[in-house]
């Protein structure tokens, strides 16, 4: 009988490891999350963290369904990750690893050490720069490889990355001009859907779509898209949470903005109007304007890792 290998943490102290976790929970603490409620709490156990949806910070209005808050605690998940691989470590995660806990989210647990590859440790560096952009989108617009490389970066775990065409940020927005009774949470995607569309400068009806021009416009410099997938269980929203974290870190070493709108979550009247505007999304979790700024003094934000740097490293997580 050949004797049991022992688990490669054995031979590392429970003191580097314990520091390892707790500065995956600190980098987790910097993950977006709606309203800024960060609805999470880790449990640090020898080799192993435990990542609990936290019931005094839920969040309260339209969510009643807990959907924000799932994405968000996806996004600390990702982050918490990425620390540890960037750190050197290599990690077996369990996803709601006791299906009778609603609040036992996922378990992250060392396996022992792994190099950490140049690509992780940049975006994990990213952590600290990415933030959420409100500025109006004022930079040049998204071009193809962009585009490519971002609806990769937001693509896993079969949750998928949907851009809006013209049409249908246009169909979007005259469903909003149309809507009645609008809520707090659609303000703020109504605002940018008619930016976008020319403010008040809309032509047509639903049904004969045309948008204005103007020759130089930066009013359309933003992309929409919607993070969308086939299921409606805990656990897709969290792995939306997980593509949002990835997607957005990549973003940010692009210079590009990610700006996320909770409406279509939380309001039925704004999740339907997307549903008509764009049909074959099943479910979608979360709609983004996506885009570049102006600097004050006129140039665009510089780009802090080009296109094909991101591409020419393996995706880290
Ligand atoms: C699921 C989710 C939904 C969000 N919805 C909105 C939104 O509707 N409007 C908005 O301005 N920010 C939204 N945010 C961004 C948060 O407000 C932001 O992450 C939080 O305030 C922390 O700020 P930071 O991203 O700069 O760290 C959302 C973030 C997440 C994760």
């Amino acid at each position: 009988m050949t004797a049991a290998t022992p688990h490669p943490t054995r031979r590392v102290s429970p003191r580097v490891l314990t520091e390892a976790l707790y500065r995956a929970a600190v980098a987790a603490g910097r993950a977006p999350s709606a309203h800024n409620n960060q609805p999470w709490r880790w449990r640090l156990t020898g080799d192993a963290m435990d990542l609990y949806l936290d019931p005094d910070r839920r969040n309260g209005g339209g969510d009643r369904i807990g959907h924000l808050d799932m994405i968000s605690c996806g996004a600390a998940l990702h982050h918490a990750r990425l620390s540890l691989a960037a750190q050197g470590w290599r990690v077996t995660v369990h996803r709601r690893p006791r299906p009778s806990s609603n609040h036992h989210v996922a378990r992250l647990r060392i396996d022992g050490p792994a190099p950490a590859s140049a690509g992780t440790a940049r975006l994990a560096r990213a952590i600290r720069q990415r933030h959420t952009d409100l500025r109006p989108v004022t930079g040049s617009p998204l071009g193809p490889l962009d585009l490519r490389t971002l609806s990769r970066a937001f693509t896993s775990h079969d949750i998928s990355v949907h851009i809006l065409r013209p049409d249908e940020v246009l169909t979007l927005t005259l469903a909003a001009a149309h809507a009645r009774n609008i809520e707090a949470a659609e303000v703020q995607w109504h605002e940018q859907l008619t930016l976008w569309a020319g403010a008040g400068r809309i032509l047509g009806t639903v049904d004969r779509l045309r948008l204005p021009t103007r020759p130089g416009d930066h009013d359309r410099a933003a992309t929409f898209v919607v993070l969308h997938g086939g299921g409606d269980q805990d656990i897709e929203w969290l792995h939306a949470g997980e593509a949002l974290s990835t997607g957005w870190l990549v973003a940010t070493q692009l210079g590009v903005s990610v700006l996320p709108f909770s409406a279509p979550i939380k309001n039925t009247q704004a999740r339907e109007a997307l549903r008509r505007a764009v049909p074959d999304l099943h479910h979608p979790y979360l709609m983004m304007r996506l885009g570049r700024h102006m600097s004050a003094a006129g140039a665009a934000h510089s780009t802090r890792l080009n296109t094909a740097e991101i591409f020419s490293a393996p995706h880290p997580l």
